[in-house]
């Protein structure tokens, strides 16, 4: 007897191509979108970094976007079992994704927590009641080490992911995205708008728009923005570690590929820019530096919306609110590329599968990687857990004088930096490589996208960036990034 329709239905799919959108669009838009991209276009350049980045998502990022998908929906599998089926020699390429998906967790989930709980002190404030007790400038230093508090906030975003993903793909998934993400899009609308009437605001435009071309004006400044936009595109599509391969498997052969992986990233890249219009103008209307690290989107930003008085508080809350929900978005698809990956392994041995399981048993691992991040108050030397450069015997004077690789300086670098950094871009030309070289575009990528009759117009240009563009683009990530994470410290 035939099993397999009744086992296709088990495994679940979207309902529809909108649903998958939403939740493609809510993997990518993410911590990335709102914190990281502001900040690197506001320190690198303004508009020439722009126009940078747009480059590299049409010639990279749209690129490794419909082979992941390809990969995905040809092979109705999660990363390790596509690569696995594709060809045996490269499931180790499967594997470095589910790696990938646990070390972006470990921190992911923690920054996660950190937003709820901004979110609440909004909500306290709102209520009259003093959300941020130890304030003024000082309360991201508290949080930090308030380990109880710390730990409550990681455990009570896991759940939050627990409850989504135990739901399922349509059940789940797709229902969370379909209201969340057109709800983050006009609450980040508001602020835009609440911002913009601010006394002040106009300076953040101009320092986006106005072409700064010094950074790029000698080739070494070119060669720096060149790789942290490549980077910022990299991460902020969600690329090379198989949660859109996995999200792929779930999509029905009669959706247009092609259109998708267009979809996608001009979603990401609107959200990446409309934070940007936010959250520069917020900066520079209260007079406030945008190149900072996790202090931008903590410090900072509450600091803004706290000066704005009794009305702040409300904006304030709406901006933490659609923080978390680009949080949550991208974590389950983080999480579901693990759980996608068991659910294949036990449906090929037969076994029955419990996806409730398999998630809080992801979900209690993640938790415990992600402890050394939550607990080491981002490198500080009195923290609980000690970072690991302060293991290595390093000390906080050679921090200072930035001898200390950023690959070591707190857990969070740690854990962002090995698969950021080397797991993701490795994955992600090893794929593109193989999809433009060994199993060829037009084997695998063309009748993969031509299902159902639709047109692949786009061959020309996708076969040239899959040999040529897209695996050059990935080795200026995977060179730029070893050489930021790792080495330039060792120069100074
Ligand atoms: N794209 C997410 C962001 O911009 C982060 C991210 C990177 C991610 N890779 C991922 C999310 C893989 C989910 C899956 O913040």
């Amino acid at each position: 007897m035939d099993k397999a329709p009744h086992m296709e239905h088990d495994r679940g799919t979207w309902g529809s191509n909108f649903g998958f959108l939403m939740a493609a669009v809510g993997s990518a838009v993410g911590l990335g979108n709102i914190w990281g991209f502001p900040y690197k276009m506001g320190s690198k350049g303004g508009f020439a970094f722009l126009v940078i980045y747009l480059l590299l998502v049409v010639f990279v990022g749209v690129v490794v976007m419909l082979g992941e998908l390809t990969i995905g929906r040809k092979t109705g599998l999660g990363a390790v079992g596509a690569y696995a089926k594709l060809s045996k020699k490269y499931k180790w390429v499967g594997y470095l994704g589910i790696l990938s998906a646990f070390t972006l967790l470990a921190f992911y989930n923690v920054l996660g927590g950190l937003v709820m709980r901004y979110m609440f002190g909004f909500i306290l404030e709102i209520l009259g009641v003093d959300g941020f007790s130890g304030a003024e400038g000082g309360f991201f230093d508290y949080i930090l080490f308030d380990y109880s508090g710390m730990i409550f906030f990681h455990v009570l975003f896991i759940v939050c992911n627990v409850v989504i993903v135990m739901g399922g793909i349509q059940g789940g998934i797709e229902k969370f995205c379909t209201v969340a993400m057109p709800a983050l899009f006009f609450m980040l609308l508001f602020v835009i708008i609440y911002v913009a009437f601010q006394p002040g605001a106009g300076q953040g435009y101009k320092d986006m728009l106005t072409p700064d071309l010094k950074p790029i004006s000698t080739f070494g400044g070119f060669v720096d923005v060149l790789k942290t936009a490549a980077g910022q595109m990299f991460f902020s599509l969600s690329l090379g570690m198989g949660a859109i391969i996995s999200y792929g498997s779930y999509l029905d052969k009669k959706e247009n590929l092609q259109k998708n992986s267009l979809i996608i990233p001009a979603c990401d890249t609107l959200i990446a820019v409309m934070a940007a219009c936010a959250v520069l103008p917020a900066c520079a209307a209260f007079g406030m530096e945008y190149n900072q690290g996790p202090g931008l989107l903590f410090n900072t930003m509450q600091n803004v919306f706290l000066s704005m008085g009794s009305f702040g508080s409300f904006v304030g809350f709406m901006f933490y609110f659609l923080v978390f929900i680009a949080a949550v978005t991208s974590s389950i698809s983080l999480f579901e590329a693990i759980v996608t990956w068991r659910i294949d392994v036990n449906r090929e041995k037969g076994k029955k599968t419990n996806r409730t399981t398999i998630m809080c048993v992801a979900a209690v691992c993640s938790l415990i990687v992600g402890l050394p991040v939550a607990l080491d108050a981002l490198g500080s030397p009195d923290a609980a857990v000690k970072a690991p450069y302060l293991l290595l015997g390093m000390t906080p004077e050679q921090l200072d004088a930035g001898q200390v690789p950023m690959a070591i300086d707190a857990w969070l670098d740690f854990f962002d930096v090995i698969s950021e950094g080397i797991f993701m871009p490795l994955g992600a030309l090893v794929m593109s490589v193989l999809i433009g070289w060994k199993w060829k575009t037009k084997n695998l990528v063309v009748p993969e996208c031509e299902q159902s009759g639709h047109k692949f117009w786009g061959y020309g240009f996708f076969d040239f960036c899959f040999k040529f563009i897209t695996p050059l683009g990935m080795l200026v990530v995977l060179g730029g990034q070893i050489y930021d994470f790792f080495i330039k410290a060792l120069l100074a």
